[in-house]
């Protein structure tokens, strides 16, 4: 006899009963679950008409946003979900007090806080990345990873740009909030939009006890130590593997991805050695900047992996050295950027040994029949590398040495390195 059942968020608890059916409506999941766990959820500015017969429609109300006024209510349709809570979890059981049972619940509910979020991750219909500058770039590069690992379709958001078209959330999305500072303006503003919207809000910051992670509801911090300078630099690299792991984590119940998760984790664990290897190219960057140094341009054509560290030797490049530079994702050359190519015009195609490279090799080929200045970034001792990193790890490995070039860059054109004009560390207004 018992049909659906609903909870409402902003309601009291009405029972209604009928001929062939009965609700609840509640604003809590709690009082429902003792009698059934098939539920109905309500969001803001919605109605539910419940008729005798046992028919639910529910109509949401919007304003027009200019004149404030209400709109013809849209009939929308919602299937039921399922709660998840045993009855248990409402009682008091063995305890005199709620409060008691739930001060020695605690080394449980610690775990479950963890595992709980993972899972609720899993179940989310898409992931969306929001920040601005460099964390929007790191989040980009580990995309193709969280994609591979969780089966989740995952899009990216610039914060201020979702902010400025008011672009869809909904309860059912993971929202990962990316943030060094973890106090961007933008960045807390789309955090504060993600969570009136119901989406489960995650932060990935480098600053314990900021607002983006105080404002979530789970995180995970960088650990990469303060970062002073203004343009993000270890905080990039730390960023891309905090969101490896966690696609590693999302994918952990997959037996087919076992042996890559395994292999990535290994490649993971020698990360820092390969680092300190092409650290060493300090000396062949500082040429290279010397060689560039009274360009007025620079293009960076990369692709797959390697779009995210494109844009992210652009914008270090803009940053401190001020010399304009454009990240440009290699396959769309010929859309537009191709027209700039001439015998004055430097460009950096990364062409690294991955899935790529094939079509990296192609672009490459077309930009010197335009008689573009290239400068062409590819694998050292080609297979032996090869076989000491796994291609989604490479944008850590591959925006170092372009780092250094930015850096030499600012250098040799006497500019302000740690605080380049007109820039903040934290970009606390809009
Ligand atoms: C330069 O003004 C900023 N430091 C910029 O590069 C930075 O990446 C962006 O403002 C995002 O900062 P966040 O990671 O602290 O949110």
């Amino acid at each position: 006899m018992c049909a659906p059942s609903f909870y409402a968020l902003p309601a009291a608890l009405i029972q209604q009963q009928c001929r062939t059916s009965q609700y609840y409506v509640a604003s809590d999941a709690n009082a429902v679950v003792e009698h059934t766990r098939r539920v109905l959820l309500i969001e803001d500015n919605e109605v539910v008409h419940m008729r005798d017969d046992g028919a639910v429609h529910i109509f949401k109300f919007d304003s027009d946003q200019y004149s404030r006024r209400l709109l013809r209510p849209a009939s929308v349709q919602r299937g039921l979900s399922t709660l998840e809570m045993e009855v248990e979890q409402i009682r008091k059981g063995n305890f005199e007090h709620f409060m008691q049972k739930e001060i020695h619940e605690q080394p449980d509910s610690l775990t479950m806080t963890i595992r709980d979020h993972l899972k609720t991750i899993r179940r989310s219909r898409r992931i969306l990345f929001i920040g601005c500058g460099t964390s929007y770039n790191a989040a980009l590069a580990a995309r193709p990873v969280v994609e591979e690992h969780s089966g989740i379709p995952v899009t990216m958001e610039i914060a201020s740009d979702l902010l400025d078209r008011q672009g869809p959330i909904y309860r059912e999305d993971t929202a990962i909030f990316v943030s060094q500072s973890g106090e961007t303006a933008y960045t807390l503003e789309a955090l504060e939009y993600a969570k009136s919207n119901g989406a489960l809000c995650v932060g990935i910051t480098n600053t314990v006890g900021s607002a983006i992670a105080r404002g979530t509801h789970c995180g995970i911090h960088l650990n990469a130590g303060c970062e002073i300078g203004v343009a993000s630099t270890k905080a990039y690299t730390s960023q891309i593997a905090v969101i490896v792991m966690l696609a590693l984590a999302l994918g952990v119940d997959s037996l087919s991805t076992q042996q890559r998760r395994n292999a990535i984790m290994d490649v993971l664990y020698n990360l820092p050695s390969k680092v300190r290897d092409v650290l060493k190219l300090d000396r062949d960057m500082k040429e290279l900047a010397a060689l560039l140094m009274e360009e007025q341009s620079l293009l960076v054509f990369g692709r797959g992996y390697n779009y995210a560290t494109a844009l992210e030797c652009a914008l270090k490049v803009k940053q401190v050295s001020l010399m304009h530079a454009e990240g440009i994702v290699a396959g769309d050359m010929k859309h537009g950027p191709l027209a700039l190519v001439d015998e004055t015009l430097r460009i950096i195609v990364i062409a690294i040994r991955d899935a790529s490279l094939n079509k990296q090799q192609s672009v490459r080929q077309q930009l010197k029949a335009r008689k573009g200045r290239l400068i062409v970034m590819c694998t050292e001792g080609d297979a032996e590398f090869m076989c000491l990193i796994e291609h989604c790890l490479q944008p850590m490995i591959n925006i170092v040495p372009l780092q250094l070039l930015a850096y030499q860059l600012t250098v040799f054109r006497g500019f302000n390195v740690d605080q380049p004009r007109n820039l903040a560390k934290s970009v606390t207004t809009q």
